[in-house]
């Protein structure tokens, strides 16, 4: 780090860190104006994380930084946009102004993204759209699991696992980003013909405090429910703490999705979760995807990504895998 790097890096508060095996890496605000001066890597990428507040956006970036940390080459810098769209917006600008070689978008909403995203790449900057999606086309490539094809295996795996009928609370990820909205359409589409009622639903914009106030509502409200489901596993386990509190939490399933090692896949096998989808962080191979595009190689602009399931009878066996549709 040079003198004005350090001096910029202290002002802003940024932490400069290199990784394992010399690939650098930053985690800040402000750090991408001095994208070009630090260190002998090759090529910068600039990461924008919708926020780090959910435990599964930090694993995405610990997975993008193990992938990343085997490569000198790479130097990666991590901003974190706090849940604010607009503030992402305007990392993505910062990255464009700092002429990072390729950008990694995690976008909080679809919208409001799109526009900061085919502006980077009319400028000829390679960008991987992670997880949610931006509308249109604009953008080099996009990877992520399919949320409709796990919405309507959550519905199956549902109907099945209530005998086909039952009362239940749909707790629904920021319908403004695209996993919620597939994920409810493709739920709604693997219940259909049975004889499962959502008797509740509410948008719990992803978040387990939400989720936990959602549930109360429906608690006070309906004195029979048999099954929740949740759009993510901090969402499940918001709605399961809601009726512990009530004294209902025995009388419940609940399903979510994520199945993240350290937080669904532990409340399956706490009993808390009748389910947990998992959803795959795409870390790892976005920076693959990197790699190949920064070597003048094309790849495809859709990389789907497997997902399981992960259940009390199959976790010590590793899950079971979705079937293709
Ligand atoms: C984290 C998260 C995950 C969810 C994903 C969908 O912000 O809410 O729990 O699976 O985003 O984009």
């Amino acid at each position: 780090m040079n003198a004005r790097t350090f001096f910029i890096a202290a002002l802003t508060g940024a932490v400069l860190v290199l990784g394992a095996c010399g690939t650098k890496q930053s985690t800040s605000e402000g750090t991408a104006p001095e994208a070009k001066d630090a260190g002998a890597a090759k090529y910068t990428i600039g990461m924008s994380q919708c926020n780090l507040g959910e435990p599964w956006r930090v694993q995405m970036n610990q997975d993008i930084q193990a992938a990343a940390a085997g490569h000198p080459e790479l130097k990666v810098i991590f901003k974190d946009a706090q849940n604010d769209s607009l503030r992402q917006r305007s990392q993505i600008e910062e990255y464009v102004g700092a002429g990072v070689d390729l950008i990694i978008i995690s976008p909080k909403e679809a919208a409001p993204l799109t526009a900061p995203v085919a502006a980077a790449f009319a400028k000829g900057i390679p960008v991987i759209v992670l997880d949610r999606r931006v509308l249109g086309d604009a953008f080099t490539c996009f990877i992520g699991a399919d949320n409709k094809r796990i919405g309507r295996a959550a519905g199956a795996w549902i109907v099945q696992r209530l005998g086909g009928k039952g009362k239940i609370v749909e707790l629904k990820g920021l319908m403004t980003s695209t996993p919620g909205q597939d994920r409810n359409s493709g739920f709604r589409e693997g219940i259909r013909g049975s004889g499962l009622e959502i008797v509740f639903e509410a948008d719990m914009k992803w978040l387990e405090p939400d989720a936990r106030q959602e549930m109360e509502s429906a608690l006070a409200r309906f004195p029979k429910i048999d099954l929740v489901y949740a759009h993510n596993d901090p969402g499940a386990h918001g709605a399961y703490l809601a009726a512990q509190a009530a004294g209902r939490d025995k009388e419940i399933l609940f399903v979510g999705i994520d199945g993240l090692p350290h937080e669904g896949q532990v409340y399956v096998k706490q009993g808390i979760l009748a389910a947990s989808f998992e959803y795959p962080t795409g870390g790892r191979e976005a920076i693959e995807t990197a790699l190949k595009i920064l070597a003048g190689e094309t790849v495809s602009k859709e990389i789907t990504l497997s997902s399981r399931v992960f259940t009390k009878e199959n976790i010590a066996a590793g899950g079971e895998w979705l079937k293709k549709p």
